[in-house]
Parts: C-alpha cells; structure tokens; sequence
C-alpha cells in the first residue's frame, strides 16, 4: 500500500511510552509537518499556528496534576465542563492517572489572538499532519483534549511564556510507543450523505 494510506490508516492514539528522549531535530520537523497544513485565507492570510515544547518530566507531570485539578474544580460548579461524563471524571480522580500518559514530549499547539474559528480548522489540520508524519518515523502520539483547562490557567501560560491573547487549540503528546498498536476498529463505512455522479 502507498506508505501516506499505510500511516492513515494505521495510526493509533497511543497511551504507554517508553521513556526514550524524541530527537529535537525529529520534532522541528513534525512541527514544521504541522505548519504545511492548509490554512485558511480569510480574513487575512495569517498562519495562526505557534508552539511550545515541553520535554521537561517534571513539568510535564506537574502540568497534568494541574489539568486534572482544573477539571475537577470545574467539575463541582455549573460550567461547562461539569458535563464530563461519569467515566471521565472517575479517571481524573485517580491519582495514579496521568494524562499525558508519561510522554516525553508535549506540545501545546496555540492560535493567534483572533475570534475566527478558522484559526481552530488550521490548527487541528496541523495537528492531524503531526500525528500522521509521527506515524511514519515509528512515533506514537495522541491528542489531548483533557490538557485544554491549561490554556485559560494564566500561571500555566506566563510559566510557558505564551504571549497575551494567544489560545490553546490543540494539546499533543508523542515517544516511542512501549508495543505495536492493534490494527484500528473499523471505521464506519456508511458516512457518504449522497453521491451525484
Ligand atoms: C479533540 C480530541 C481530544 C482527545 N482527547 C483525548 C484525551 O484527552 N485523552 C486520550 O487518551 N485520548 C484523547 N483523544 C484520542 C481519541 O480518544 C482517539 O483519537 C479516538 O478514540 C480514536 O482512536 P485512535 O486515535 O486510536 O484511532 C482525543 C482525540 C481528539 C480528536
């Protein structure tokens, strides 16, 4: 099979990593892999995407304790994030869990200041490249939606040095995976509304 399908279709979210270092000049190139996504032209022909690298176990850590907190404190009041369900929530309280599942790299992949949800298409179309030239060099990844409560946590954004107004979008682990992914559930094959030759 063209190895492009053969990532694609083989990518798996992974969640257990060995604790091998990812190559700095590997992970410039999955960032620029990120950056070649399409963007969109409008309004301007910004390219919102920018990134921050974490490497740091300690912080790391750290910054997954903060996210769990941040979501169980959010979690008691009436925001939005109290709709977590039940089985979520339960993994969260658990001590043990760490959701960045011990990676060795994080990246938090941040939009321009801007109200336009196209810079969201651009960044999870970046993200999308990450996961797949990931795949390619043998990395395991996964995205990381239960990082999302650091990028309204201002200590978390001053410590990372996040300019003003700049907003999380995508959080996205990566490492060597600890054992060959299973082959993925198919998918559904039912998805096509209307075909019109
Ligand atoms: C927006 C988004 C947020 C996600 N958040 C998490 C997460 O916080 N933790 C996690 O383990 N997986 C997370 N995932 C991974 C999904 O669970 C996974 O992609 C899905 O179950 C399909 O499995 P696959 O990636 O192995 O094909 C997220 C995926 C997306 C697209």
């Amino acid at each position: 099979m063209n190895t492009v399908f053969e990532n694609i279709y083989l990518r798996r979210s992974v969640r257990a990593y060995k604790p091998n270092d990812v190559p700095d000049d590997i992970v410039r190139e999955l960032i620029k892999a990120g950056t070649y996504a399409p963007y969109s032209p409008y309004p301007t022909r910004d390219q919102p995407r920018r990134f921050v690298v974490i490497k740091n176990r300690e912080m790391i850590d750290r910054l997954s304790e903060r996210a769990k907190k941040l979501w169980l404190d959010a979690g008691t009041s009436s925001g939005p994030e109290s709709k977590l369900p039940e089985n979520l929530m339960k993994a969260l309280k658990m001590p043990e869990f760490n959701i960045f599942y011990k990676a060795p790299v994080l990246i938090l992949m941040f939009a321009m200041p801007d109200t336009h949800t196209s810079h969201e298409y651009d960044c999870a179309a970046a993200a999308e490249n990450m996961l797949i030239a990931a795949r390619s060099l043998g990395i395991g990844s996964c995205w990381i939606g239960f990082g999302m409560p650091l990028g309204s946590n201002q200590n978390t954004l001053a410590e990372l040095d996040v300019p003003e107004g700049y907003r999380l979008m995508v959080p996205l682990i990566f490492g060597y995976p600890v054992k060959d992914s299973e082959t993925p559930p198919p998918r559904d094959a039912d998805v096509i509304f209307k075909w019109v030759p």
